[in-house]
C-alpha cells in the first residue's frame, strides 16, 4: 500500500463511518485502537483520532501520546479535538446541556487549509455532552457555531486540527469537503486507491506471497468467498483448489447453480456432496446451538478429508472482510457471541496452514465494487447473505431431509417472487422459516392439519441491526396463496415484523 491515513479509534460509533468516507475520497485508510498505535511508517500521511463515548475528564480517560505524530498531520473528530486541547492544556468541561443534532457555522475562517471552499452557515452534526471551554494560546479558533465556541480549531505552529463536530455523518452536508481538505490537501494523499488499482496490486502481492504453493479454500456462493477465491485464482490459477459442500441445508437446486457457474468462472472446483453425513450428524437434534455445532464440526471433518486429498498444500483461503477483522481488535473487543457462527476455526491449526485473506481490508461495499471490477456476475455479487449452516437454522426443531424439501419449495416461491416483483434488491435478506407448529385449515370441504411457515425479510446495512421490510400486502397476498396452493404440507404462512434487536434475523 502506498500511502495511507491511520485512524485512532477511541470508540465512537461513527469510527468506521470516518474510514469510508476517506476510502470514497480513494484513499487508503485503516484504523487501529487508541492503545494500539502501529509504529508510524513513511506510508502514513496523516492521523485522524476519532470520537469516543469518554470523556477527557473520567479517571483512565482513552488518552493518546501526542508526539508519536509529530511529523505528520492531525486531524481531532470531536473526543479527539477535547483531547487535543485538553493535552494541550486548554479546558474541556461538560455543556451546560447535551448538543446533539444539526448546528450551523456562524463564523469560519476560509483561509485555513481545513475548511477551504466550506460556505459560511453550513450545516454539521454534534454529538456531545462535554464542550472544549478554553484552548490554549497556540491554538487558534477556526469555527464556531452559535452555542459552540469552539467548533474548529488549529494548533498555530503545528499541523494539527481539532472539530468538534462529525464530518463522516451525512447531516454534515460538507463533510466530504472537510475531509477531502484533510487527506487530500493537507495530507498530500493522491486519490490513487481505486478498484482498479487494488485488484492489480492484490493480485501481484498474492503472486509474491504464494508463488508455487498450493491453496485450498472453501467455496459457500457467498459475495465475500467468491470475491476472494476470484482474486487468488487471477494470481495462482489451477494451484487454487475451491471446494463447495452441498450440506443438504443450501436452496432449492442452489448446489447446482453455484457450482456450475464457479465452473463457467474457471475455477478450479470440486463439488462435494455430503448431505446424509449432515442429515445423520443432525439426527434427533432440537436444540440451535446443539445444531450449529453439529453442522460446524461436520463441515470441518468433510472439508478436511477433502483438502488430504490435495498434495502438498500450504495455504487456506478465507473470504474474512474488515469488519470481521475490526471487531476483533476493537477497543470494545469482540462483541458478545449471542449465535455461534460455523465457520473453518481451528482447522489452520490442525492442518498446520498458513491463512491469506485478500479481502481483510474490504467493506462489504467495496467487495461488491471489486467484484464488479473482476468481472464477476451481478446475480451474484447482487446475493442476500446466506447462513453457513442454511436451512438448518430455518428450520425449528429436528431436521430431516423431507422438511428441507419442503422448506425449499417455500423459500424458493417466496425468493422468486422478490425477484419477480423487483423487491430482491430492495431487502437486504429474505427467507423462509418452518415453524415446528401445526395447524387446522380448510381445503375443497376437507379438514387439514398440516404447518405454519413464517416468511422474513429484512432491511440492513451489515446485519448487526435490522427492520422487518413493509412488503407491499399485495405481493405478501400473492406469495401466501401460492405457497398453501403449491407446496404440499403447508396450510398457513405468517409475516414476521420484529426488528433486530430485540429479535434476530435468524430465528436460530
Ligand atoms: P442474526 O440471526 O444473528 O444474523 O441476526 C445476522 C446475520 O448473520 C447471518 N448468520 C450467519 N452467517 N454463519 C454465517 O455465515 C452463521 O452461523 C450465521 N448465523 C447467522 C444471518 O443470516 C444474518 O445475515
Amino acid at each position: 500500500m502506498s500511502q495511507q491515513i491511520l485512524i485512532l479509534d477511541f470508540g465512537s460509533q461513527y469510527t468506521q463511518l470516518i474510514a469510508r468516507r476517506v476510502r470514497e475520497l480513494n484513499v487508503y485508510c485503516e484504523i487501529h485502537p487508541f492503545n494500539k498505535v502501529p509504529k508510524l511508517t513513511p506510508d502514513v500521511k496523516g492521523v485522524i483520532l476519532s470520537g469516543s463515548p469518554c470523556s477527557v475528564r473520567d479517571n483512565g480517560a482513552p488518552s493518546v501520546d501526542m508526539s508519536a505524530f509529530e511529523k505528520v498531520p492531525v486531524l481531532g473528530v470531536c473526543y479527539g479535538a477535547q483531547l487535543i486541547a485538553h493535552l494541550g492544556g486548554g479546558n474541556v468541561l461538560p455543556s451546560q446541556m447535551r448538543e446533539y443534532g444539526r448546528a450551523r457555522l456562524s463564523t469560519l475562517n476560509h483561509h485555513n487549509d481545513l475548511l477551504k471552499e466550506m460556505t459560511l452557515d453550513t450545516q454539521v452534526w454534534m454529538s456531545h455532552a462535554d464542550t472544549i471551554a478554553a484552548v490554549p494560546s497556540n491554538f487558534e479558533i477556526i469555527a464556531t457555531t452559535p452555542s459552540v465556541a469552539v467548533a474548529a480549531f488549529k494548533v498555530k505552529d503545528k499541523a494539527v486540527w481539532g472539530i468538534q463536530f462529525h464530518p463522516e455523518v451525512t447531516h454534515t452536508t460538507e463533510g466530504k469537503n472537510l475531509l477531502r481538505n484533510f487527506v487530500v490537501h493537507i495530507c498530500g494523499c493522491a486519490q490513487d486507491w481505486t478498484p482498479d488499482q487494488f485488484v492489480e496490486s492484490t493480485i501481484a502481492d498474492l503472486k509474491a506471497k504464494l508463488g508455487n504453493d498450493q491453496v485450498v479454500m472453501a467455496l459457500s456462493g457467498g459475495v465475500d468467498s467468491t470475491v476472494a477465491a476470484t482474486l487468488i485464482h487471477k494470481a495462482i490459477g489451477k494451484n487454487l483448489h475451491c471446494i463447495f459442500v452441498d450440506n443438504g441445508l443450501l436452496r432449492k437446486n442452489e448446489f447446482q447453480q453455484v457450482l456450475d457457474s464457479y465452473q463457467h468462472m474457471g475455477l478450479n472446483i470440486k463439488g462435494v456432496d455430503a448431505r446424509e453425513k449432515f442429515y445423520a450428524a443432525l439426527k434427533d437434534l432440537t436444540e440451535p446451538e446443539a445444531k450449529r455445532k453439529a453442522i460446524g464440526r461436520t463441515f470441518i471433518e468433510v472439508f478436511d478429508e477433502e483438502a488430504h486429498l490435495i498434495q502438498d498444500v500450504k495455504w487456506l483461503g478465507q473470504g474474512t472482510i474488515y469488519p470481521d477483522v475490526i471487531e476483533s481488535v476493537s477497543v470494545n473487543g469482540p462483541s458478545q457471541t449471542i449465535k455461534s457462527h460455523h465457520n473453518v476455526g481451528g482447522l489452520p491449526e490442525k492442518m498446520k496452514l498458513k491463512i491469506v485473506e485478500p479481502l481483510n481490508t474490504l467493506f462489504k461495499d467495496e467487495v461488491r465494487i471489486v467484484g464488479k471490477t473482476l468481472g464477476i456476475d451481478p446475480t451474484i455479487l447482487g446475493r442476500h447473505p446466506f447462513p453457513g449452516p442454511g436451512l438448518g437454522i430455518r428450520i425449528l426443531g429436528d431436521i430431516t431431509a423431507d422438511k428441507v424439501r419442503i422448506l425449499q419449495e417455500v423459500d424458493s416461491i417466496f425468493i422468486g417472487g422478490l425477484r419477480e416483483s423487483g423487491l430482491y434488491d430492495k431487502v437486504w435478506q429474505a427467507g423462509a422459516m418452518l415453524l415446528p407448529v401445526q395447524s387446522v385449515g380448510v381445503m375443497g370441504d376437507e379438514r387439514t392439519y398440516e404447518r405454519v411457515v413464517s416468511l422474513r425479510a429484512v432491511t440492513s446495512t451489515d446485519g448487526m441491526t435490522a427492520d422487518w421490510a413493509h412488503l407491499p400486502y399485495e405481493f405478501l397476498a400473492n406469495v401466501s396463496s401460492d405457497i398453501i396452493n403449491k407446496v404440499k404440507g403447508v396450510n398457513r404462512v405468517v409475516y414476521d415484523i420484529s426488528s433486530k434487536p430485540p429479535a434476530t434475523i435468524e430465528w436460530e
